[in-house]
Formats: C-alpha cells, structure tokens, sequence
C-alpha cells in the first residue's frame, strides 16, 4: 500500500507542479519519504534518514522535505521538534493535501502538518492513475477495525472505509485504458471491503471481484491483504471460477498457537485455519499460499511455539513471512512486558525460517520442467535477462528483450532457486 501512496504521490506532484522523478536526492526540489510503521524501529531509520537530508538542504535552502505515511501520522509536529528543517508532515489519509501544503510553504516559509483523518475523500482529489505498463494498485478500502493487539495499523491508517463501487470500478477502468493489463486490489483487511453500489445496496468483497473481473483488457487480477476470519466459501470458489483471479493468495494466521491466538485477538481459532485452506484447494488445487508469522509474542511458550510449526507443517506454504515481535507505540500488546529474551526470539525464527525456506524450496523445485505464463515486468540485475511474475506469483529470469516488458510470455521452467525460477523462453 505504501508503493501505491507513493506512485498517487508522484502522480499529484506531477500533475500540480510537472515535477519528475530523479535518481538521486541531491538532484531534487522535493524530498517525499513515505514511511511505514509496522514492525522495528521505523522512527529511528526515518531520523538517520533524515539526518542526510538535512546536510543537503544546507546546500540547498529552497529545498522541501516532507515526511509522510504511518510515522508521520504517528509522530506529528514530534518530528519538526526534533527535525526542525522538515516542511511538512502527513499522514496515509492526508497525502492529496500535498499541493496545498508545498504552495503555504513556498509562499509563507512555515512548516505544516496534517494528520487528520478525514473520511475517505482523499480518493476524490488525487488525478487518474498513470500506471506503470503492466501492472496497477487500486486501493478498495483503507484501515482496519480488527485491533489485533500487536498492530499499529488501526491507529495509524484508521478504521475500515471502502470506497464506493463504482469509484473503484473507474479507477481500474482508467488503469487498464493506459494498457496494462494486470491489477491488484489493496487494503488492509480487502476481504472486510462494504462498498456502495449505485443503486445503494451494500457490496461485499466478492461482489466487487467478480465485477473487476469483467472489465475488458484485464488478463490479471490480485488482491491483499485477507484476514481469516472474512474468507467466505464464496471468496474461495472465486479462484476457481474467475480465470482472471491469479491462483495466490496471501492469508497471515501469525501463530498456529490457541492462547497466542486468544492474546493478538486475532479473532479465530487454530482450527477454523484449516477448513479455509482446504476449502481454497478444493476450488483451486493449484492456488500458492502465503502468511506471516509473528515468533515471540509476550508469553509464547516453546508448547505455543510448536503449534505454530505444526500449523506450518501442516499447511505447506509456498512463501512465508516470518518476523520476531517487537511492540508498537501505542498498541494494547505493548503494555505487556515484552518477556521473551532476545535469543529466545532468535532461536524461534531461525527454526521457523528453516521449514518455512525447506518448503518454498520444495514449491519451487515442483516448478522445474512446467511451462509457465509470465508476465514480464523488468531487466533482471544480469545483463540480457528479463525478468517477470507467474501467475501465482513466482519470480522467474529469462534471456529476453527490454520490448518484451509488459507482454504475458510462455516460459519452459529449467531451474529453481530458493526465492526464484530461471526459464527459456518458448517463442513461437
Ligand atoms: N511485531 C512483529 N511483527 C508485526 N507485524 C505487525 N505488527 C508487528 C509487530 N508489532 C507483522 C504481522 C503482519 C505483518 C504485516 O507484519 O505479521 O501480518
Ligand atoms: Fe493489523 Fe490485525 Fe488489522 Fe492486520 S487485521 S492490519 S494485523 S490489526
């Protein structure tokens, strides 16, 4: 979502202002850091961050910089306190408000904040959406009602809006008239999306994905982030039913541990896990898994930590996300002493880390010999190589040309790599 805020910022920069991207920061009117405080010490990496910044706008006094996303929601005025050389602060709800802001400071030389969070209007003051070739965010709903109590996302980007139907529909609409041909629904919690329709009825999630589903020039469709406890049996028969909808879907459970479950208020039961899993590979027996876990929640036991393997193991996922629990400012986790000692995290995520890799590599490995549609998004790192996505989201390297990026092109898959395939191309 982050990516997304900042490509709608880009695209307000460029429509008010003609302003364009450069390479390095010393070459820029304005710096935009958009932040993210989900995990770790953001607020420290933004101030060493800034210190840079600051030695360039020395130089360079006209410069502006502007601090946004989740630790600008978060931190506030705080931050030009202790930063007094940054312009502007703002939070995920107020970034359309970035004209406005660099005209009062151009104008007046005055530091501004805006941290409000307004209802979902930000949507009406951004400019169509430019896309990027192939592929295209749209955000659906924003912020979460959820309040699992190790997350700052409630706090920080606020509670569950969906945009009206139709809003969205145009968006995509406006997307794929720039030609690109895939596109990815965003939102905290995409599955708890209530949106309005035009004749007033109330739309759910899997309403909306088989409307997205029919737009013309749509070959992909994606979606994140679900919650368990919103997959429908609906939802899950989508990915067998809309060949657009791209068999991978991202469901983080965090624990496979009752009482940790209980303690995150995370809202279901280790048991009421499976039933989804099996319920999405009955519509889609191809369909990629993925979740995030949390190791070292405030009293996770080794009996705690265990079931979250068992869970592992017995699922089998084809990419995991795994992250040693820190407490967020501000979340009811934090409260709690954060009890379980360093090493003891450590040891958890290693051993985690080592069946979690074991089955992305056995996914992988599977992959070798299949020919596969990727759609080609970049140059890889190697020079001559191309590299794009699978339709459940694998990563694969090909000798190709520049002038094959935004092409869907059939793939022989020769090799796997622990978090990558290569291929050769089959050309017609
Ligand atoms: N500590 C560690 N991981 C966290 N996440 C969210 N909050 C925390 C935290 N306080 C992880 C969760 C979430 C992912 C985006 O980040 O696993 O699903
Ligand atoms: Fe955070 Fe839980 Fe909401 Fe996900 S569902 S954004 S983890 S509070």
């Amino acid at each position: 979502m982050n990516e997304y805020d900042s490509s709608r910022m880009l695209d307000l920069m460029q429509d008010a202002y003609g302003m364009k991207l450069v390479a390095n920061p010393e070459d820029a009117d304005v710096i935009l850091m958009n932040t993210c405080s989900i995990r770790e010490k953001a607020e420290d990496k933004v101030y060493s961050e800034l210190g840079r910044y600051r030695k360039l706008k020395e130089k360079r006094p006209d410069m502006i910089i502007g601090v946004g996303g989740c630790v600008g929601q978060q931190e506030g005025k705080r931050i030009q306190q202790r930063a007094p050389y940054v312009d502007a602060v703002f939070g995920p709800q107020s970034y359309h408000k970035l004209p406005e802001m660099i005209n009062k400071i151009r104008r007046e030389r005055v530091n501004v904040t805006a941290t409000e969070m307004p209802e979902i209007e930000k949507f009406d003051h951004l400019p169509a959406p430019k896309g990027n070739g192939m592929s295209g965010f749209v955000t659906i709903m924003e912020g979460c009602d959820k309040f699992c109590t190790f997350c700052v996302v409630p706090y920080t980007r606020g509670s569950e809006l969906s945009r009206p139907v139709e809003d969205v529909l145009e968006e995509c609409r406006k997307l794929l008239a720039t030609g690109i041909t895939e596109i990815s629904l965003l939102g905290q919690n995409v599955n708890a999306y209530r949106g309005l329709a035009a004749d007033e009825d109330e739309w759910d999630f899997t309403m909306l994905l088989y409307a997205v589903a029919k737009l013309e020039g749509l070959e992909r469709l994606r979606f994140s982030t679900s919650h368990p406890m919103e997959v429908t049996e609906e939802m899950a028969a989508a990915f067998g039913d809309l060949p657009v909808l791209m068999p991978y879907l991202h469901l983080p459970v965090q624990s496979g541990s009752d009482v940790i479950l209980k303690a995150m208020h995370r809202g279901h039961a280790r048991d009421d896990y499976f039933p989804l899993i099996e319920s999405l590979r009955k519509h889609c027996p191809d369909i990629a898994l993925s979740s995030d876990f949390i190791v070292g929640y405030p009293g996770e036991t080794d009996e705690d930590f265990e079931q979250t393997l068992d869970l592992v193991r017995r699922v089998n996922y084809d990419f995991s996300y795994c992250f040693k629990y820190s407490p967020r400012p501000g979340t009811p986790a934090a409260q709690s002493e954060d009890n379980i000692p360093e090493e003891v995290k450590d040891e958890r995520l290693q051993r985690l880390l080592a069946l979690t890799r074991l089955q992305t590599r056995e996914a992988m490995n599977k992959q070798i010999g299949r020919v596969v549609n990727v759609l080609v998004e970049k140059e890889s790192k190697t020079d001559g190589e191309m590299q794009g996505r699978t339709a459940d989201y694998r990563i694969v390297h090909f000798e190709g040309q520049p002038r094959q990026i935004g092409q869907t092109m059939p793939v022989r898959i020769t090799k796997a790599y622990g978090q990558s395939l290569r291929g050769e191309l089959i050309l017609a």
